[in-house]
């Protein structure tokens, strides 16, 4: 039987940003430096606007890259004016989807109940949910950002059985590091990494923990991204700013 190996990944976050021809740009550099590159089984995931997730599907089809949304409203269908479904994202080959992002959780006050209902509408289209843990700023200070943590994934994702928590990838994103330039430090990120493979081995025993593929995301670059990623429970990151220019996601992923 083939061994299984924990998959290391690195996550494109594009947030809201570019124009249809700037993506298309930045998509095809990608797609075309990665026809070069020997990913060695890593997956590299851009989760792009959806507005363009067509496109970028097209392009991954014959690529070495896999496409995400960055979001779903937790329906197959129905009068929810401006939302899009897992079935959309199904129909157009759509692998992943990021939920919970810090975002999503303060400007549309999504909340873990609600994001337990995205992750198991993606998971009946067995899209992979990218969820996204971490604390704020305040909570850190005051030493609970352990406990922050352990009840983000309590209430939105330790609710599944092994078969469909083994479809989730998870990114731990403090909050006061993403788009701050001010990234966890090394120790910071693989002491909190370490701690969710034990929340998960808790859970759902070390096997289904050492399989799990846990990112680090908040100013991760081109220069630290070596250092995170060298962390035995660090498998790769979400980036935001710094992939939205090929130069830059190219250098992160070569850090693997
Ligand atoms: P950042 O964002 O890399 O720009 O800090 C990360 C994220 O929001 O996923």
């Amino acid at each position: 039987m083939k061994k299984e190996i924990r998959k290391k990944m690195v996550a494109g976050n594009w947030k809201m940003n570019k124009t249809f021809e700037e993506a298309e740009k930045l998509i095809t550099e990608i797609a075309d430096a990665l026809d070069e590159v020997d990913l060695k089984g890593a997956e590299v995931v851009l989760c792009p606007p959806s507005i363009y997730l067509e496109m970028a599907t097209d392009v991954a089809y014959e690529s070495n890259f896999k496409v995400g949304a960055q979001n779903i409203y937790p329906l197959d269908e129905g009068a929810f004016t401006g939302e899009i479904s897992p079935l959309m994202l199904k129909a157009l080959k759509v692998d992943y989807c990021i939920i919970g992002h810090s975002e999503r959780r303060k400007y549309f006050h999504e909340q873990n109940d609600f994001l337990s209902q995205k992750v198991d509408a993606l998971l009946k289209h067995d899209i992979h949910p990218i969820f996204c843990c971490g604390e704020i700023l305040p909570e850190r200070e005051a030493n609970q950002h352990f406990e922050v943590v352990k009840k983000q994934l309590e209430e939105s994702v330790f609710h599944l059985d092994e078969k469909g928590f083994k479809k989730i990838v998870i990114a731990y994103e403090p909050v006061w590091a993403i788009g701050t330039g001010v990234n966890a430090t090394s120790g910071q990120a693989q002491e909190m990494h370490a701690y969710i493979r034990e929340l998960i081995a808790k859970q759902y025993g070390a096997e289904v923990a050492k399989l799990t593929t846990i990112l680090y995301g908040g100013s991760c670059n081109g220069k630290n991204a070596s250092e995170l990623f060298s962390n035995p429970d660090v498998d790769g990151g979400l980036i935001g700013g710094a992939s939205l220019k090929a130069k830059d996601f190219l250098l992160i992923i070569s850090a693997l």
